[in-house]
């Protein structure tokens, strides 16, 4: 394990790049599709889908409204940027090594892009959010990382990477004052739009009452089961990253548990009570969220393009 992991890459992007004409060949701009919203896909011009299967290195997704394809295209006004979108990611639920989750992101490193948007479905644990409110994420509470599965763990792909990586700055100030400024131009409300730490858990059971009170209680706004691999590499690559979540369901954390003890209790005493009823969450419902807010978080993506591409 002390020996650098042979990587595919030379293959990996020959692979990529047979496929693509020159205008597409180099894309700056990276984004990375969640649950439901590879709708973004229907942004782009003169766009080329490569299937996972047919690049060296990828794996497959395995998870319904993921498709497995790298889209790449131009997006915005006149020319357009060039830039290329994951439609379907890994995640380490499905059995994918993280070296595998994060492998899309170092090649778009290789390709030469700059900036990467990622986007997420997620349950909300602060009260405040509703469902599909759009979180700017601007921090990560990552138990993974500090227990052992670290994205980052094991030796450098490449030498020139650094080896022990700050992450207090990986969300760009830079990115996220554009998501405001384009949510601004878009006229979307106000509370369209929230700021929030994302607590990354590698599934795919959803989270306890007792362990979303505890996510909480240490400072996360929302949780999901993906993001924070990509973002890490991406940092580590040195690419600006904005990651967006959309909020498709709330983790409901009563304040009391429902105390069969009690209801008992009171029975015999010949009490009626009532009944609290336990919220339960499905992948159907962070679907149906991610499609009738896909369109949303599409707009904001691409009015954030253009203007990085005019900078
Ligand atoms: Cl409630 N939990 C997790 N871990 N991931 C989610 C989610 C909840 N809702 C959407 N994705």
């Amino acid at each position: 394990p002390d020996q650098p992991t042979t990587s595919p890459f030379p293959a990996t992007l020959d692979a990529i790049v047979c496929r693509l004409p020159e205008k597409l060949c180099k894309p700056k701009i990276g984004i990375i599709c969640g649950s439901g919203l590879g709708g973004l896909v229907d942004a782009l011009r003169e766009t080329i889908l490569i299937p996972y299967a047919a690049i060296p290195g990828f794996a497959q997704s395995s998870v319904p409204g993921h498709k497995s394809s790298l889209a790449f295209g131009l997006i915005g006004a006149g020319e357009g940027v060039p830039v290329v979108a994951m439609l379907g990611r890994f995640h380490p639920y499905e059995g994918h090594e993280l070296s595998t989750v994060v492998y899309p992101v170092q090649v778009m490193a290789k390709l030469g892009v700059t900036d990467l948007i990622v986007t997420n479905a997620s349950g909300a644990l602060n009260p405040n959010l509703s469902v599909g409110t759009i979180v700017v994420i601007h921090d990560h509470l990552a138990l993974p990382n500090l227990t052992g599965m670290n994205p980052l763990l094991g030796p450098l792909i490449s030498p020139e990477l650094p080896r022990f990586l700050a992450v207090s700055d990986a969300y760009s100030t830079s990115l996220r004052r554009l998501l405001f400024l384009a949510s601004h131009q878009l006229s979307l409300e106000t509370d369209a739009l929230a700021e929030g730490v994302y607590a990354w858990v590698s599934g795919p059971t959803y989270e306890s009452p007792a362990e979303g009170r505890f996510l909480r209680n240490a400072g996360a706004d929302v949780v999901g089961m993906s993001t924070v691999p990509e973002v890490v590499a991406a940092r580590q690559e040195g690419l600006n990253v904005l990651a967006l979540s959309l909020v498709t369901n709330a983790v409901v954390i009563p304040d009391k548990y429902r105390s069969v003890k009690e209801e008992v209790m009171a029975e015999l005493m010949g009490k009626s009570v009532e009944l609290a009823v336990p919220e339960v969450v499905s992948h159907e419902e962070v679907l149906a969220v991610g499609q009738e807010k896909g369109n949303v978080m599409r707009k904001l993506v691409e009015r954030v393009i253009e203007m990085l591409s005019r900078n």
